[in-house]
């Protein structure tokens, strides 16, 4: 399960506390983002419509059918009872393909949306997919010191101003 990438409790809290707000009571999507799903059961086990999106089985041992099972290498595989039924996405993807871009442009970033990655391509995020890098910064669990960007395609008073300057010539 990599937990040496899980966010730290005090981030995976923060971002289930965004999914509650922002999703209207509505279907969370948590695309392998398993932290943040893990903390928002445990602030609100009875909370409805919540799915962990994973490719790793064991998931789905653990929290039965709201393990969907999910694989970015045939993103447009999702289960069509889920399409257009998202209400908010939470999304680090493990890496970026050509498939999962087409599927988020034309799907993910219908809903309010939190991407989370490395600053790569920070370039087309606002142009191509209106999405905005704010100053939430997530932390780990473990030592890893990556620097991640958070990006959101609505308004939010917890993650804060982006005070980073990217350089558009680097691939961060
Ligand atoms: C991208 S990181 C994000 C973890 C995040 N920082 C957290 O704390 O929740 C690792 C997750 O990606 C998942 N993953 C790796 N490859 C995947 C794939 N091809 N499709 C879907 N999920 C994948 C792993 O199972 C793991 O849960």
């Amino acid at each position: 399960m990599c937990e040496n990438s899980w966010y730290d409790q005090k981030i995976g809290e923060a971002l289930a506390r965004e999914a509650l707000e922002k999703s209207n009571d509505g279907l969370i999507a948590f695309l392998s983002t398993p932290a943040a799903f893990k903390a928002l059961k445990e602030l609100e086990p009875e909370r409805k419509y919540v799915y962990l999106f994973n490719y790793d089985h064991r998931f789905g041992d653990q929290y039965g059918d709201i393990f969907v099972f999910y694989d970015y290498n045939n993103p447009l595989d999702l289960d069509s009872k889920l399409h257009h039924f998202l209400d908010y996405v939470l999304v680090e993807p493990p890496y970026l393909t050509s498939q999962f871009e087409e599927i988020e442009c034309k799907q993910i970033l219908k809903t309010p949306n939190t991407f989370i990655n490395s600053g790569a391509m920070h370039k087309v995020m606002y142009n191509e997919r209106q999405l905005v890098p704010r100053g939430f910064v997530p932390t780990f669990e473990s030592k890893l010191s990556n620097r991640l960007t958070t990006y959101i395609n609505y308004k939010s008073e917890r993650f804060g101003p982006c005070a980073h300057e990217f350089d558009d010539d680097v691939e961060e």
